[in-house]
This record gives C-alpha cells, sequence and structure tokens, in this order.
C-alpha cells in the first residue's frame, strides 16, 4: 500500500494574517497593501480583504470611493459570496476585496445578529475547502478599533501582525492590542498567535525611537521583524496613484523594505513548516 502523509490535509488553505493596531496611524494600511504586493511579487497567491470603512488598502490598489458595488460588507452579511467580491489587481498574483461605501454601516448591522463575532469565519470557509479560492496568504487591513469589524478578523486569522511606530503612546497601543488578543484567544479563536511586530515610520536618528525598540524587544523576544520600515514618501504617494509602491517606484526604499519584509515573513514560515 502507498505511503499516506497524514501530516497536511489536502487543501490546507491560506495563512490568514490581520494587520491589526487599535491606534491609529501605526502603518497597518500600507503594511497590509506592501506586504500583499510584495508577497505576490514573490509568487504567492494573495488576497487583501479591506476591513476597514475608510477603504484606503482598496484605494491604494486601485478601487477607489465610489467604484465599488459589492465588497467586504456584501460579504460579512452573506449578500455576496467570496467569488463574488474577489476583484484582480495590477499584479497577477494579488487579488483584494475592496471595501464598499455601506461597510460603514456594518459595525452596527452587525451588532443586530446572532453571533456577530463569527461572520467572517463563515463568509471565508470555502478557503479552506476543496475547490475553493487557492490562496497562500489572505491579508486583512483592519480599522483603528476594536469593534465588531476587527472582531471578526481576528476571529478568522491565523495570526496578527502589529505595525507600530517607535513612540511613547505606540507603547500604550501595544498594551491595549495585546489584552485584544488575550481575549479572543479565550473567548473565540484558541490558535491566534502573533506573527510578528513591525516597527514603521521609523527613524533611527532619535535616541527616543532606540529606546521604544530595546524594549519591545526586551518584553516580545522574537516577535519583532528585523527589517524597519523607513519613512519614506514614496510609500506615502503610491496610494493616491492607486498602486502598491513596487509599482510605483521599486527602487525606493519604502519598496525595497517590505520586499525585505517578505522575506523575512516568508523564512518565519519555513521554521513553522
Ligand atoms: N513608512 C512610511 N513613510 C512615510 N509615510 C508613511 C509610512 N507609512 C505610512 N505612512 C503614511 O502615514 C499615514 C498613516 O499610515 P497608514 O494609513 O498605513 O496607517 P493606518 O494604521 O492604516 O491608519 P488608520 O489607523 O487610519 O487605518 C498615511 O498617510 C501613510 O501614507
Ligand atoms: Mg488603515
Amino acid at each position: 500500500m502507498a505511503a499516506v502523509s497524514t501530516r497536511r490535509p489536502a487543501h490546507p488553505g491560506p495563512r490568514i494574517v490581520a494587520i491589526s493596531n487599535q491606534k491609529g496611524g501605526e502603518g497597518k494600511t500600507t503594511t497590509a497593501v506592501n506586504l500583499a504586493a510584495s508577497l505576490a511579487a514573490a509568487e504567492h497567491r494573495v488576497l487583501l480583504l479591506d476591513m476597514d470603512p475608510q477603504a484606503n488598502a482598496s484605494s491604494s490598489v486601485g478601487y477607489g470611493r465610489g467604484q465599488v458595488e459589492q465588497g467586504t460588507y456584501e460579504l460579512l452579511l452573506g449578500h455576496a459570496t467570496l467569488a463574488d467580491v474577489i476583484k484582480k489587481t495590477e499584479l497577477p498574483a494579488l487579488d483584494v476585496v475592496p471595501a464598499s461605501a455601506d461597510l460603514a454601516g456594518a459595525e452596527v448591522e452587525l451588532v443586530g445578529l446572532e453571533r456577530p463575532q463569527l461572520m467572517l469565519r463563515g463568509a471565508l470557509a470555502s478557503l479552506r475547502e476543496a475547490g475553493g479560492p487557492t490562496y497562500e496568504y489572505v491579508i486583512l487591513d483592519c480599522p483603528p478599533s476594536l469593534g465588531m469589524l476587527t472582531i471578526n478578523a481576528l476571529v478568522v486569522a491565523d495570526s496578527v501582525l502589529i505595525p507600530m511606530q517607535a513612540k511613547y503612546f505606540s507603547l500604550e497601543g501595544l498594551g491595549a492590542l495585546q489584552g485584544t488578543i488575550a481575549q479572543v484567544r479565550a473567548a473565540l479563536n484558541p490558535n491566534l498567535s502573533v506573527e510578528g511586530i513591525l516597527f514603521c515610520m521609523f527613524d533611527p536618528r532619535t535616541n527616543l525611537s532606540q529606546q521604544v525598540v530595546k524594549e519591545v524587544r526586551q518584553h516580545f523576544a522574537g516577535l519583532v521583524y528585523e527589517t524597519m520600515i523607513p519613512i519614506n514618501v514614496r510609500l506615502s504617494e503610491s496610494p493616491s496613484h492607486g498602486k502598491p509602491a513596487l509599482l510605483y517606484d521599486i527602487e525606493s526604499r519604502g519598496a525595497q523594505a517590505y520586499l525585505e519584509l517578505a522575506r523575512e515573513v516568508l523564512a518565519r514560515a519555513e521554521t513553522r513548516a
């Protein structure tokens, strides 16, 4: 009889990574878009899913406001299937589920449902089924709040990648997120792990930023990425062109830093396998 490996199911499904931090403006969307694009550039099939009513991730890959008829909202509420809401991007290996305008009302509508925290898990079930869409990574761009949208993302995710600035108040944000992750683990998703902590908009010239990095490395040994994303104007310009940085200016320090991050994320995946 042929040896059959029982180690992996036939269709193990993607690794679902939530990019989350309850603090606003720490680099979540920039990281979600550019990590997704960098993984796709390395020929991994990636789905970027926009969970934020601000829809910045959607417009960063070419789906601006008013251009999206069906997206995350319709998917979450069960008005559309995953296949209905997946859109292509300029990168062949990168697809997106953009945020439609109605997502702004989803927080309120979800609360009225029976098991509101589990809607995204149900909507993405086909990713783990034979015959469903095949992605290696699903990247969820979360809003800067701990509402029902973020909870839905943390419930379906395998891991959380936490972008943060090397600033004093960013440490408080990190503490708050740790508490949230512990709660979600206890109540809804015991397998949720921390993918990694990423310093964004990093300015190595200030003492404070060096100090914050040192402190976070001490508390979260092994979780902080070696790659740090520098302040780079190309990263802030590329969204208005509807492109990830590597399609806007691949030589820029920002684009290169996210390519390096993708290599580090893939290397960590190798060590887990
Ligand atoms: N490395 C960087 N260099 C320069 N500008 C950056 C960098 N990273 C992010 N930005 C800019 O900083 C602002 C905040 O970044 P971003 O939108 O990624 O944060 P966010 O955490 O998603 O914000 P929100 O909490 O509102 O969703 C944006 O204008 C973005 O273009
Ligand atoms: Mg954002």
